[in-house]
């Protein structure tokens, strides 16, 4: 550009503003770099459940111990129901707000329901526990689990059974301000399709955890894990990285989306028995808060 019109032109008001942004734009969103953010909690572990008043502690604490428990449940007093996710720890890693007055929330998958039985004593108004896949798998315990703490909780939670593939506002009674889709996303043949489903019953925003992979790839991407590739589950089917997950919940209609940050860096790594890695994370598990 001629010299004398550049320095014209930078005396305009507003035209810096206006280059940079038009240079912005000449390259995708989704393909810029992304820098990994690494979330170190905010060192607050979840207290224990107040059980319902009349509970006979010593029967309950000896059905605790001989359930078979996915989540982590702490009852107090020593009463804890020992699962392999460390709930009562992942609470402060998750962005998971420290109330919910005034908001219904659906928890999608909810498994044992610690993260349903958590945010309704933490002050939803209304919240729908939804689930198919171990509600219904001969041999699972997580449907029995979730009636158990539910009859010895102090709280209200509804439940559903229904597929993801199935949900839809008219499906579930409408939409929910806060919808929790933790661990489901991995578990999706089709990713996109289940998220434009979550984002169809979303009033203000989804929070999400799930596993992400290929971390050190710039371009939106996704990891294919055939048969059983991932941790030996043959439920898992794909992990994406930071663009492609943020280009996913773009292209499923949410507006903005807050990275949480990526915890657990080294748990896939390690699943599979293969070294850590040395330098920046290449997968682990992030979590992002996606609004409407
Ligand atoms: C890894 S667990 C996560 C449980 C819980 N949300 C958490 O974060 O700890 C995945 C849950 O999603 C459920 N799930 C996976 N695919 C599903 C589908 N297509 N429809 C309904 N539930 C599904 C499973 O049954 C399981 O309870």
């Amino acid at each position: 550009m001629n010299p004398t019109l550049r320095a014209t032109l930078g005396k305009v008001p507003g035209v810096r503003r206006a280059a940079a942004y038009l240079r912005s734009q000449l390259v995708p969103p989704s393909e810029r770099a992304h820098t990994v953010v690494i979330n170190h909690g905010t060192g607050q572990v979840t207290p224990p459940f107040p059980l319902k008043p009349g509970v006979d502690r010593d029967r309950f604490a000896a059905e605790v111990a001989e359930r078979k428990w996915f989540h982590t449940f702490d009852f107090g007093d020593g009463v804890i129901g020992h699962g392999p996710d460390p709930s009562h720890h992942k609470t402060q890693y998750m962005g998971f707000p420290d109330r919910f007055d005034g908001l219904s929330v659906l928890d999608v998958g909810a498994y044992d329901g610690h993260y349903s039985f958590e945010a309704a004593r933490r002050g939803a108004t209304d919240v729908l526990a939804t689930d198919h896949w171990t509600w219904t798998w001969p041999g699972e315990t997580a449907r029995s689990n979730f009636e158990f703490v539910r009859d010895h909780l102090d709280v209200t939670v509804r439940d559903q059974f229904i597929r993801v593939e199935d949900i839809s506002p008219e499906a579930i009674g409408g939409q929910f301000d806060v919808v929790l889709f933790l661990g489901v996303l991995y578990h999706a043949p089709d990713p996109l399709g289940y998220l434009q489903r979550v984002r169809s019953v979303t009033r203000k925003y989804v929070l999400i955890e799930t596993v992400v992979d290929l971390l050190d790839v710039p371009r939106p991407a996704m990891a294919y894990y055939p048969g059983a590739y991932l941790n030996r589950d043959a439920s898992n089917h794909f992990g994406p990285n930071m663009p492609g997950l943020l280009g996913l919940l773009e292209d499923a209609g949410f507006s903005k989306v807050d990275d949480l940050g990526v915890w657990r860096q080294h748990e896939i790594e390690l699943t599979r028995g293969v070294p850590l890695p040395t330098g920046a994370p290449t997968s682990g598990r992030a979590v992002v808060r996606a609004w409407v």
